[in-house]
């Protein structure tokens, strides 16, 4: 039975799992070869999702034949019911077909498309972003793995939130950031125990990670709770990393409020995407935008950082970042 076929059940078509590969160090002809896989990326895979969600599909009886829910796997467009419009795939269709989207493009992203998300960000904010303050990124993942790398130096901590969405600890873990944990109050909306932030935080530590809207516990933070969060921040010295990646799935009563709103105290890197929002994960790109009016990136070289990051990466498709314009300019009504 291949692989698929013994989890045909499982209700995600692109499931995989990774088949461990048997070591050869010596061929029949006694050649010992001199090459073999680094471990760079060992202890850092133990700690992400699709590693352990994987061990747990794997461990699944093949023999049941219930549809098995992948609860843990936030991709909406694997169902049938989750689609984007019409008009977004047109236009990749379109924009492919035009033949003017072929070539690199420079390692920020396009102009156009920097501009397209300043605009869409600016819509709720005070200090107003400009097209330099954007760099395009190959999805979210992408913007937290550039901003890591930007911000590791030597025994440098980072500051994450228990629970939390576990990319974070994995690329913290390979960029060599050291971890240290802040607790979500369940009794409190998943607030964020700020005293407790404060007694893990010493003078290595250079940022806290704020989700919200949150994954994995859904809330949505109140305008005074991101106020507070600003003070004991700029208190502690710190920049405020805030994943906004869900800034369109709203659960509750509270209303979305970005947390560059209060970059006029810390600044704010945002990172966010269309993957959520459009559904469409598979088209991977999104962005990182620095909200920061006193120009504190600029002077700590944070900013010289991302773009050298940047340089040395791959950029997202040139043909979705004229989707992505498209789409966050509203012309295709979606
Ligand atoms: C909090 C959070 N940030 C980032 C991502 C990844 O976003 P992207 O698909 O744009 O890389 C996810 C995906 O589930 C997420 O939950």
């Amino acid at each position: 039975m291949s692989e698929e076929e013994a989890h045909a059940n499982l209700a995600v078509p692109a499931f995989r799992t990774e088949k461990v590969a048997k070591t050869q160090t010596q061929n029949g002809h006694g050649t010992v070869w001199r090459f073999g896989g680094a471990d760079k990326a060992a202890k850092a895979a133990t700690v992400t999702l699709r590693g352990v969600i994987y061990m747990l599909f794997d461990n699944c009886s093949k023999d049941v034949k219930k549809t098995i829910l992948p609860l843990g796997h936030g991709d909406p467009s694997v169902y049938p019911c989750f689609r984007t419009c019409i008009e977004a795939e047109d236009a990749v269709v379109n924009v492919l077909r035009s033949g003017n989207s072929n070539s690199y493009c420079p390692g920020a992203g396009i102009l156009p498309a920097r501009r397209a998300v300043a605009d869409y960000l600016n819509r709720d904010l005070p200090n107003k972003l400009t097209p330099d303050d954007i760099f395009l990124t190959a999805g979210c993942n992408q913007g937290i793995e550039l901003v890591f790398e930007s911000l590791a130096r030597p025994n440098a901590n980072i500051l994450l939130p228990r629970p939390g969405f576990p990319h974070y600890d994995a690329r913290a873990v390979y960029s060599g950031l050291e971890i240290r944990k802040f607790d979500l109050l369940p009794d409190r909306e998943w607030e964020i125990d700020l005293e407790g932030v404060e007694a893990v935080a010493d003078e290595n530590t250079v940022a806290i990670v704020v989700i919200n809207p949150n994954n994995p516990c859904g809330n949505v933070y109140s305008h005074d709770h991101l106020h507070k969060v600003a003070d004991a921040a700029r208190k502690l010295g710190i920049m405020v990393i805030t994943d906004e990646v869900y800034d369109q799935t709203i659960f509750g009563d509270n209303p979305f409020v970005p947390m560059a709103k209060f970059a006029s105290i810390v600044p704010v890197l945002t990172l966010g995407g269309i993957s959520k929002g459009w559904v469409v994960p598979g088209w991977k790109i999104g962005w990182i935008a620095l909200n920061d009016p006193e120009g504190v990136f600029e002077s700590t070289k944070v900013v010289q950082s991302i773009k050298q990051s940047l340089d040395i990466t791959p950029d997202p498709s040139t043909i979705i970042q004229v989707c992505v314009l498209l789409l966050l300019m509203g012309w295709l009504g979606c």
